[in-house]
């Protein structure tokens, strides 16, 4: 049976990843509205994968005998100054949510919720995942430029990166 002040904060942790969907969904149709079309197809990608950790914190609380809640989803933030903007925003978006994970790793920890503990080793991947891809992505941004012709290259290069989930994996050859 999930503790209750674990369960609550697997609730909170549906909500972050729910609004972290939300702002993914904001971000590609500002991205779409500028023409970025690469950068659009990217986020909107990860605005799908965001809604898949959250389905799957759901269907686990549910399944460990608790109550997964859908979330209210506030109005994420709609525009942006230029594409760095964007991707220091999921950057810092992506550190957050460590954070949080990291802290729900702690309280499960501390109750000695084992199975909650297991579980969540998948999201401390990804996550590690997620913050090293938006790294790549805004060293590319300094590297190629935000103006014409890097910008171009870069919307075009996005749309090939992607989360890899294995942890040290060598590059492909
Ligand atoms: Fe599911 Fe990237 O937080």
């Amino acid at each position: 049976m999930l503790p209750s002040e674990i369960e609550k904060r697997l609730n909170e942790q549906v909500a972050r990843e729910s609004a972290s969907s939300a702002l993914y969904l904001s971000m590609a149709s500002w991205c779409e509205s500028h023409s970025l079309d690469g950068c659009a197809a990217f986020l909107y990608r990860q605005s799908d994968e965001e809604r898949t950790h959250m389905l799957k914190l759901m269907k686990y609380i549910n399944d460990a005998g608790g109550h997964a809640l859908v979330p209210a989803v506030p109005q994420p933030k709609t525009h942006f100054s230029g594409v760095r903007e964007v991707f220091e925003d999921v950057l810092a978006s992506e550190s957050s949510i460590t954070q949080s994970i990291h802290e729900l790793v702690d309280l499960c920890t501390r109750l000695k919720d084992y199975t909650t503990l297991h579980f969540l080793q998948w999201y401390v991947t990804e996550q590690h995942e997620e913050e090293k891809l938006s790294r790549t992505i805004l060293d590319k941004l300094n590297i190629l430029g935000t103006e014409s012709p890097g910008l171009y290259l870069f919307d075009k290069e996005i749309t090939s990166l992607k989360v890899d989930t294995q942890i040290g994996a060598s590059p492909e050859a």
